[in-house]
């Protein structure tokens, strides 16, 4: 079981976007994934059509060790999702007083059978906050979608040296497993000045693949779906399957299991 977060102090970059259609293409492949919302604005969970009603149990039951997974799991296209709620934002500035604040998520995925699944993976807020904190500490590894515009190399160095402070403090076993460009259009000559930086400062990090620009992502989460659900034959939907793919290669399993059976 692998825990990957989706990490960019960035707002807006894609992260959502990224560990949803992500998690659908891996489960299209066979793969056991679940997603937990960790951002109050919940985007994830409204990505796919779910809402928590008040009172109903949510992420942070998981967070302070109240359910299981399979407790809040609701399942989309495959996909084990925890979902959110605006309550996370009230559940924030309580948790900041509690001692070992930083670790909650970490706790309680010490708790997880490791055979559960293959992934789980973790959206994050746009900010250093408790929850972004939190993945951090939990994660073996975070992918870092970005956008390919010029302020993005700012964020990746801010990002850089948090991850390195976690390291030292918290997690010392973290890894930035991959950076994938967003909305990427290797027509438009900034963003191929930035693939470029972005590949010059983290070699091999950098995904081959990159998710193009296309409406029809824009549309699917609001229809409440992954894209490649919503139109399978789209862009969007074939950057996201040889992105999975990619993602698989680099975890070394899609290579394995094509030796395998061939
Ligand atoms: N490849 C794409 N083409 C077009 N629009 C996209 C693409 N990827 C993401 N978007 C859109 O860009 C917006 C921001 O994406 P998203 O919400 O995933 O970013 P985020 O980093 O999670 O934002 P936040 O920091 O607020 O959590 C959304 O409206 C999303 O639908
Ligand atoms: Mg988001």
């Amino acid at each position: 079981m692998k825990i990957v977060g989706f990490c960019n102090l960035k707002g807006g970059v894609g992260k959502t976007t990224m560990c949803q259609n992500l998690a659908a293409a891996l489960a299209s492949l066979g793969r056991r994934v679940a997603v937990l919302d960790l951002d109050p604005q919940s985007n994830l969970s409204s990505g796919w059509g779910i809402t928590v009603d008040e009172g109903e149990p949510y992420v942070y039951d998981f967070l302070v060790g109240d359910s299981s997974l399979q407790d809040l799991a609701v399942r989309r296209e495959g996909v084990d999702v925890i979902p959110s709620s605006l309550d996370l934002a009230v559940a924030e500035l309580q948790l900041e007083r509690e001692p070992g604040r930083d670790s909650l998520l970490k706790a309680a995925l010490d708790g997880v059978d490791e055979d559960s699944y293959d992934y789980i993976f973790c959206d994050s807020p746009p900010q250093l906050g408790l929850f972004t904190r939190n993945v951090l500490a939990a994660a073996d590894e975070i992918m870092v979608p970005l956008e390919s515009e010029f302020y993005s190399l700012a964020g990746v160095r801010l990002l850089d040296s948090t991850v390195k402070l976690f390291k030292k403090r918290l997690n010392k076993d973290l890894a930035v497993g991959g950076v994938v460009l967003t909305r990427h259009n290797p027509k438009v000559v900034i963003n191929r000045d930035v693939q470029r930086e972005v590949a010059s400062y983290y070699g091999d990090v950098l995904f081959r693949r990159y998710v193009r620009q296309n409406v029809s992502i824009v549309e699917a989460s609001g229809a409440g779906m992954s894209v490649l659900s919503y139109d399978k034959n789209c862009n969007g939907a074939k950057d996201y399957r040889l992105l999975a793919e990619e993602f698989e290669e680099r975890q070394g399993r899609y290579g394995k299991e094509k030796t395998q059976s061939a």
